[in-house]
Formats: C-alpha cells, structure tokens, sequence
C-alpha cells in the first residue's frame, strides 16, 4: 500500500492523513476484492524495517490500525471475512494485539474473502522464524524442505499469492512475501494507494489473466 505519504504531499496534507486516507481505501478495496470473487487479499501494513520512521508516524500507524481493528469488527463479520496476521506480534504493543487478536477470533469461522494483515511482517524475518520452528519441532536437517519450511510460516493455512500488485511505481520487492512469491506475478501501477480504485484492481486482474504462468516449465501448470 505504498504511497500514502507521496499522496498526503500532493494534496497539503501530513503523512498522518495520507495514512488515514490509506486506510480508508483499504476498506473499499477488501469489499471491491470479495465482490471481484477474489479469495484471499494480503495487505503489507507494516514492515519490520518501518520502524524506522519518525517516532509519532509510527505510533500515529499503530493508533490507527487498533483503531480500525475496533471499528471495522462489525462489517468485517457482517460481509462474512475471516481476518488473518501475519508477522512477529510480539514486537507490537499489547493494546494492538488484543484488538487484533479479538478480530481473528471472532471472524475464525468466515467463510468469506481471506484478509491477511502483514504487521511487522519481514519476509526474511518470516523464513528465519519458519526455520526456527523446524529446530524446535525437532527436525533433522535431511527432513528441513520446503514442504517443511511452507508449513511454519506465519499462516499457512494461506495458498501462494498469485498477484503482487505494488502501487506508487515502485520496482522493489521490500521484503514481502519472499518465500510465497517465487512464482507470483507483479502488476506495478503508478497510482499511489489513496488513489487505487475497483477499477485499477479489475485492471491488474485483467492483465493477469491475459498471462501465461509457466511455473518453470514450458506450459501453464503448477
Ligand atoms: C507505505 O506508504 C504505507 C505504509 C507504511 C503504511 C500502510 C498503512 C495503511 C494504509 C494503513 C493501514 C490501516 C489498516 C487498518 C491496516 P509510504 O508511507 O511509504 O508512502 P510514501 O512512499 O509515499 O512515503
């Protein structure tokens, strides 16, 4: 969801608002997705490197994220959305998680569109904390594989991504997903995420399926 800030600057605003601004379109665009057919919506929220930013942007993001944890519960188990988060929640303030975790608790039984919330969420973290899993679940190096690594990851319930679509023109991958990316395809757009609408999501869809996905292989099959 990159571009919040550019967007806020373009219009006189502080960085802040082009968050709020972000947030709202991320409402639109979860019920634009479910209503597309599409089964499951990944959202990068907050990287690990973000904490780097100035200190009030990152507690401005945190206020608001538990903020709309709280507000949205209602429409989220109304529109029938089972919530997911991934990334090291123990590096978040408590007051964030317990609103997090009452969101995935109360939507666990959904049967809706998937939305995965990445939260301090480093793709590289994500695999170092998988292969951590492995070395305490007691496995011997012969029996670390891939199978082995996919089924530790933050959620694994969670199928591959097969759309990346990275706003604001970015080319970079900025650590997200790494693992479940291998053979995801890109869709870049310049528009920053305050201004990504239905149309520009139906547009990535579109050239998504104009495409032929190889897997490595000569034909189109996984
Ligand atoms: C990147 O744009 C955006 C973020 C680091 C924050 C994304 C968070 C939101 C959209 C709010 C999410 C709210 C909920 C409820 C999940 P940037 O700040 O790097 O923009 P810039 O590159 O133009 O400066």
């Amino acid at each position: 969801m990159d571009g919040n800030g550019r967007w806020a600057e373009s219009q006189g605003l502080e960085r802040g608002q082009g968050h709020h601004q972000g947030y709202l379109r991320l409402r639109d665009i979860l019920l634009d997705a479910d209503s597309l057919g599409i089964e499951v919506l990944t959202v990068y929220g907050f990287s690990v490197e973000n904490w780097r930013r100035p200190e009030e942007e990152v507690g401005g993001l945190m206020s608001l994220i538990h903020e709309a944890a709280r507000q949205e519960l209602r429409l989220l188990v109304s529109e029938n959305v089972q919530v997911h988060v991934a990334g090291r929640k123990e590096g978040l303030p408590d007051w964030l998680r317990e609103s997090l975790d009452a969101m995935v608790e109360e939507t666990k039984h959904a049967t809706g569109i998937k939305f995965c919330l990445a939260l301090n969420y480093g793709g590289r973290a994500e695999i170092v904390d998988a292969v951590r899993a492995c070395m305490a679940d007691g496995l011997e190096p012969e029996e670390v594989s891939e199978e082995s690594i996919s089924a530790r990851l933050y959620c694994p319930s969670l199928p591959e991504p097969d759309l990346i679509i990275r706003t604001a023109g970015e080319m970079r991958w900025s650590n997200f997903l790494i693992w479940q990316a291998a053979y995801a395809e890109l869709h870049v757009t310049p528009s920053t995420w305050p201004d990504f609408t239905a149309d520009e999501l139906i547009q990535a869809v579109l050239a998504y399926q104009s495409r032929t996905r190889k897997f490595g292989g000569l034909s189109a099959e996984a």
